[in-house]
């Protein structure tokens, strides 16, 4: 029998970028996986602990909110790559903390950039959408932003990173 193709059509190129947010997710999700096992060597457990729910919540809800979205169209995401991250450049649990932060930042302008493409071409359901995950995004980028300043404050004022790790570990799991 004929496959009849989705009566709802999407935009081809809000259709890449919101493809490519997706795989924007999972890139985050391993890079956050490398971040805590960088920082579980360094014995910075709770920071660690931190990072590994971080790296779930980015493969899991997170690339989940696009998949809605393409799903609606009779779309499916193609499977993301495994990109492995660099971290070479990132030298100190302060570094990779900052590395977060901006990584954060960046998926804001991206979903920023994906919000206008949306609205350029007249997909208003898409950008509305956009517009929800973008709030919760903002949202992500000030909590990395509060946990950098947090560790930044610690490792200037002699209290050391070391306590504000343990106050993780004990605290619940945050994303
Ligand atoms: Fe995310």
């Amino acid at each position: 029998m004929l496959r009849k193709d989705s009566p709802l059509s999407l935009d081809e190129h809000v259709r890449t970028s919101l493809q490519e947010r997706h795989q924007d997710e999972h890139n985050a999700g391993h890079l956050y996986d490398r971040v805590a096992e960088r920082l579980y060597h360094e014995g910075y457990a709770g920071l660690a602990q931190h990072f590994r729910a971080a790296a779930a919540e980015e493969r899991g809800p997170h690339a989940q909110r696009l998949e809605d979205i393409l799903h609606a169209f009779d779309i499916d995401p193609p499977h993301p790559r495994i990109e492995e991250p660099d971290l070479r450049d990132h030298e100190t649990a302060l570094d990779l903390l900052y590395l977060a932060w901006n990584t954060e930042a960046e998926l804001a302008r991206r979903y920023e950039k994906t919000k206008a493409l949306a609205a350029e071409n007249g997909e208003l359901a898409v950008e509305a959408m956009i517009d929800a995950i973008l709030e919760s995004q903002l949202r992500e980028v000030a909590e990395a932003r509060a946990l950098y300043r947090r560790c930044e404050s610690a490792a200037s004022d002699g209290t050391g990173l070391m306590a504000v790790d343990i106050s993780l570990a004990a605290g619940p799991a945050a994303g």
